[in-house]
This record gives structure tokens, sequence and C-alpha cells, in this order.
């Protein structure tokens, strides 16, 4: 692994395994994770909480006057061993991750004003580097200069199926078929926003995980890691 600290982006569709390797990896290699759409969906859990998002429209007044009294944080919890995310000091980690945030999030992540004040607050983040950061638009907004950059992809029928199991864990009650469509639908929404849509920065590599284990998935990586360093 390299000796300089680098900035590593990695953007791609939802529930593609982004965030699980970006874990797996800080952890291996001593990397500070920052999980971008966890912000994104604590500005949507803010919204709903003051009524401002109603049929997919947001009233975008309101929340620019609102915005300033979201303050987001996160902590590492050693006991369930997992990353956690605040809202003004709120533990909102299983809320923000429901399904009725992940409906919403979408019509939050297109507003221009939200997006600038997330990025400005990812490149604080950022500033000693040793980062892995997930998300849409790392690689081609928020670190166009990242030394490595990783798309990652995979079949969308995967991606549901691993979605699915996820929540049937966590005892949401929720089809399979709702499941794709939402899956679809942020898809769709996330790659033809006008704002920082996705969309995979010409210098980066592609990553389609739909048929590697987490482990083959880290091994890639640091091969990619050791090419740019
Ligand atoms: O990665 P995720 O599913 O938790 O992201 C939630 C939403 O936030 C997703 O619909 C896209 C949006 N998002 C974004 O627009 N830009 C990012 N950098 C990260 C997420």
């Amino acid at each position: 692994i390299p000796e300089k600290k680098l900035i590593i982006a990695i953007d791609g569709h939802s529930s593609c395994g982004k965030s699980t390797v970006a874990k797996d990896l800080a952890k291996k290699i001593g990397y500070t994770y920052i999980d971008s759409g966890a912000m994104y969906r604590v500005v949507t859990l803010f919204a709903m909480r003051h009524n401002l998002i109603s049929e997919d429209q947001v009233d975008e007044n309101k929340l620019a006057h609102l915005i300033s009294e979201v303050a987001i944080s996160f902590q590492y919890n050693n006991e369930k061993q997992r990353h956690e995310t605040y809202l003004n000091g709120e533990l909102v980690e299983d809320e923000i991750r429901n399904m009725s945030v992940s409906n919403n999030v979408s019509v939050i992540a297109k507003i221009k004003f939200v997006r600038d004040k997330m990025v400005a607050f990812q490149r604080e983040l950022s500033k000693e580097g040793g980062v892995i950061m997930d998300g849409r638009d790392i690689g081609t907004v928020v670190f166009p200069n990242a030394e490595l950059k990783i798309f990652m992809t995979a079949d969308v029928e995967i991606r549901a199926i691993r979605r699915f199991k996820e929540l049937k864990e966590k005892g949401e009650d929720i089809s399979l078929d709702e499941i794709r469509e939402n899956v679809k639908k942020r898809d769709f929404i996330d790659e033809n926003r006008d704002e920082s849509p996705l969309k995979k920065a010409e210098d980066a590599i592609v990553l389609n995980n739909s048929h590697l284990t987490p482990a083959e998935q880290l091994d890639w990586i640091v091969d990619q890691m050791n090419k740019v360093g």
C-alpha cells in the first residue's frame, strides 16, 4: 500500500455495495471512511420532519432558511462495529436508512444549495487525506483530482436482491418488486438530474462486482492503489 495518504473516490449506482467495500478497505488500510450519501439522507430526514416534502415536491425556500440548522456528524460505534450518523447530536443512523427516507432522498439530492453545502463539508472532512469516500459525484465534482477513482456497478436484479435481503433482516415489510422499482427510479433520477448527475469520471476505473466476493473486490482495489501510489 502506498505511503502517501490518498483520496479514493468511489462512485456508482445505489445498492451496488460501494459502502461495504469502502468500509472494509478503510479498516484494512487505516483510512477514514466517509459516507456522502448519509449526508443527503440526513438533510432528507430533516426536511421530512419539518414537513417540507410532499409528493416529490420540496419547499426549497423554507429548506434554504432552515438548512443552517443542520449539523451532521459521524462516529464509529465500537460496540456495534458500525459507522453512525448524527443529526444535531441525535443518532439517526437507522432512521436515515428506512424506506421513506430512501424514497425522498433523490428530490433533496438534486437541489443545488444542498449539494454545495454537502460538497464543502466533504472537502473539509478530507483535508488531511487518507480518505475513502463513496457517493455519486465524488470523482467528478468533489475531488476531481483524487488519486484513485473507482466507478462501481452491478446488475439491477442483483442489487435489488441484495437490498431486499438487507431490509428483510431489518424487519422491513417490503416486496422485491417494490425494491426493484425503487432501485431503478433512483438510478434514473441520479443519472438524469441537472446538478452533478451520476456519471463515470473519465479517469475512473470500472468495478462491476455482480459476481465478486467482498474479498476479491478489496484485492482489486489494493492492486489499483499500488498502481497509482
Ligand atoms: O449512497 P446512498 O444510497 O446512501 O445515497 C442516497 C442518495 O443520495 C442517492 O439517491 C443519491 C444521493 N447522493 C448524491 O446525490 N450524491 C452523493 N455524493 C451521494 C449520494
